[in-house]
């Protein structure tokens, strides 16, 4: 896998630099301590008991054999666990009562002197249950769909202008996509270790934010934040799922007040995908229509999808037309129906990757329509202002991405014309999409004290969740006070360190960094008052952005990126292999070259297999998740991403943050797998409009 990219000052400053990982040595020796992987003394082990109906109620639970099972603690159930405070987020409330919501859901929960008495015991806990009829079958004209005012991120749910069914136009596509349920599947499975001494509770979670988890903790637990500390402090990848806390923090600590121990929840993979959330299936209509010259007339992105009855979660897969292309009758809208599933939730780009995926195929069909180059087609659609608010981009090079790219990958010179390429019994085609996320930013805090020694001490309750934050912290703090990297000492994943916001919405190095930044930046300040040298005390300087992270700007703020791919589709076997994926971004300032190459590669990798492998099926008899485990769910291997190039263009954003960076976690998975489609059907002349694209559908 190659890849460059090129940073403003590279050599001569911290920021941009490729700088290694502060926490690699620790993460290949084995010195990192994840959440379960704390030995407290006396610790327990627990092991939850999922409901095996997909409705219904518990009516018994007969624990007696679990409990004559040696080393067992406690058999936890709603009958007798500790009462909670009900939280805001309901797949919360745990052991609460009698009611199964979805297939999944935790009925019980054994703990133990070990692990195997606790799994031993979960298994022989007899539990019967009054079962309900279900129901988890999405349909495009389900009657119980409804149109709900806002989805996810608070957009309103629909959105019209200039009426929903559009001019005259020259040429038209309706068209309908499907994307299936999708599961984030991190490496690390969510855990969390609790400890209650005296009143006071420490908690080790694999999370993608501990001030969330700490308050959330506070108020079922109904205890002060200030007696709740919460440590994540290496967290093996979240992509969304450990966004908010999980069930696995909310057993542990239960049990740990239970038993008067520490406690252990580390999820079973199995346990996942009905708990942690998933990506909902979405249900694309796409109408398009343009004048002969290209230029969209209407454009319509109508969305259908689920959410539980625990919660309401509507994935905003419609919500990126209203950035992406004006035309003027544009309408968006989103269906949601309550249904007996597990509780979709957060995964890597919600909404931008379904949505993206529809809309950038439905582009690819009008090209086809049109017989016009869909590079082209973009760049002729590519407005002035966010065609939905009016407001000026605070910067958009799409089509700097779209050139940029067309000129790596060979773009120029491409036949057109579906099916003329073949290699034996394999077709090839190559296809592009374009790509846009939002730039979110929440306020954060940070601290930053010189010390005599010469070093500095850098304090934020940022979370590196694999994303190398730290790193890219500590590069920050070494620009803003002009010192080398190797001066500065950062401390994350704490709440005992300065409050901060999530790593999730691809805000986190925003909004840290923008904290950081002002606290070192006073720090030198200060510095200065002493002549550059610290007094014997040290001297330490704090920042806010509460108020300036959070004002609402003038400009419409997003990053955009260009996604190009080379499909091979198996005539005999129907197996596609992507034998390229390259990826031009515009996405502000790149702050560290090593570990935003490895963002994009990454969301492209998962952008892969969103196109090609992953799917988890509802089976509509049982009412779960058929593919419960990597050997069924499959994420893509090595093998799978033969030639993955990300590159970025140098991109001056005055509009988003000191640093003037964008966020770079998400956009990599937004159109990779509408390019891959796209080159599917360059190469065959067949749309296929479901992923993934798995030999069963393409033969
Ligand atoms: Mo990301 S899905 O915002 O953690």
């Amino acid at each position: 896998m190659a890849g460059t990219g090129t940073a403003p000052g590279a050599t001569h400053s911290a920021l941009g630099a490729p700088a290694e990982r502060i926490e690699g040595r620790l993460k290949v020796t084995g010195g990192a301590r994840y959440a379960a992987e704390h030995p407290l003394p006396g610790r327990a082990q627990a092991w939850p008991v999922p409901a095996t109906v997909a409705r219904g109620r518990v009516t018994a639970v007969d624990a007696a054999d679990a409990l004559r099972i040696p080393g067992v603690l406690a058999v936890l159930t709603h009958e007798n666990a500790p009462r909670l405070a009900e939280p805001d987020d309901r797949t919360l409330f745990v052991l609460q009562d009698a009611s199964v919501p979805h297939r999944g859901w935790f009925v019980a929960l054994v703990v133990a002197e070990t692990l195997e008495s606790a799994r031993a015991a979960a298994a022989a806990v007899r539990v019967d249950y009054a079962v309900d009829e279900h129901d988890v079958t999405l349909t495009p004209d389900h009657p119980d769909a409804y149109e709900p005012e806002t989805v996810n991120g608070d957009f309103p749910g629909r959105r019209e202008i200039g009426g929903p069914d559009g001019a005259p136009a020259a040429v038209r596509v309706d068209v309908g996509y499907e994307v299936t349920p999708l599961h984030n599947h991190p490496m690390e499975p969510h855990a969390s270790t609790a400890h209650w001494d005296d009143g006071e509770l420490t908690v080790y979670s694999s999370s993608q934010g501990g001030n969330t988890v700490r308050d959330t903790l506070a108020s079922m637990f109904e205890t002060s934040a200030e007696h709740i500390t919460v440590v994540s402090a290496h967290v093996g990848g979240g992509f969304g799922s450990k966004g908010t806390p999980r069930p696995d923090v909310v057993l542990a600590v239960l049990a740990a007040r239970a038993t008067g121990r520490p406690v252990t929840v580390s999820l079973p993979r199995r346990y996942l995908p009905a708990v942690v959330g998933h990506r909902a299936p979405t249900l694309h209509r796409v109408r398009l229509g343009a004048g002969r010259d290209g230029r969209l007339v209407s454009l319509a992105h109508e969305v259908t999808t689920y959410t539980s009855h625990v919660k309401e979660f509507v994935e905003q897969a419609a919500v990126s037309a209203r950035v992406m292309y004006g035309a003027p009758h544009h309408f968006t809208t989103h269906h949601v129906v309550r249904l007996d599933v597990p509780s979709p939730s957060w995964m890597r780009a919600p909404g931008e990757a379904p949505g993206m995926y529809a809309l950038e195929s439905a582009m690819d069909e009008l090209a086809a329509e049109l017989g016009m180059d869909p590079v082209e087609l973009r760049a002729v659609n590519d407005p002035d202002r966010e065609p939905d608010s009016g407001k000026p981009f605070s910067s958009r090079h799409l089509v700097d991405c779209l050139r940029e790219g067309a000129r790596r990958f060979g773009w120029s010179g491409r036949d057109p014309r579906p099916g003329a390429r073949a290699e034996g019994p394999l077709l090839l085609g190559t296809g592009v999409a374009a790509a846009t996320y939002p730039v979110l930013v929440s306020p954060s805090t940070a601290e930053a004290e010189a010390r005599p020694d010469g070093t500095f001490a850098v304090r934020v309750n940022a979370t590196d969740i694999g994303t190398g934050a730290r790193t890219v912290l500590a590069q920050v703090a070494a620009d803003a006070l002009g010192v080398a990297l190797e001066r500065v000492r950062i401390e994350v994943g704490c709440t005992t360190l300065p409050a901060a916001p999530l790593a999730g919405g691809s805000s986190g190095t925003s909004s840290w960094g923008w904290a950081v930044h002002d606290a070192c930046a006073r720090l030198a300040e200060r510095l200065a008052e002493h002549g550059g040298t610290p007094p014997a005390a040290g001297v330490t300087a704090r920042a806010d952005t509460a108020g300036r992270a959070d004002a609402e700007s003038d400009y419409a703020r997003h990053a955009f990126g260009a996604h190009f791919a080379e499909a091979a589709v198996d005539t005999v076997t129907g197996e596609v292999r992507v034998r390229r994926l390259l990826g031009v971004y515009a996405a502000g300032r790149i702050l560290n070259a090593r570990t935003a190459r490895s963002q994009f590669v990454g969301g492209m990798t998962m952008g892969l297999g969103m196109a090609l492998t992953e799917t988890s099926t509802l089976d509509p008899a049982f009412g779960d998740f058929t593919e419960s485990d990597l050997a069924s769910y499959h994420v893509p291997a090595h093998a799978d991403v033969p030639d993955v190039e990300a590159h970025w263009i140098d991109e001056s954003d005055p509009h988003v943050n000191p640093m003037g960076s964008k966020g770079i976690g998400e956009i990599g998975i937004v159109g990779t797998a509408a390019a891959i489609g796209n080159a599917v059907h360059h190469a065959t002349g067949v749309r296929f409009r479901e992923l993934p694209l798995t030999p069963d559908k393409v033969l």
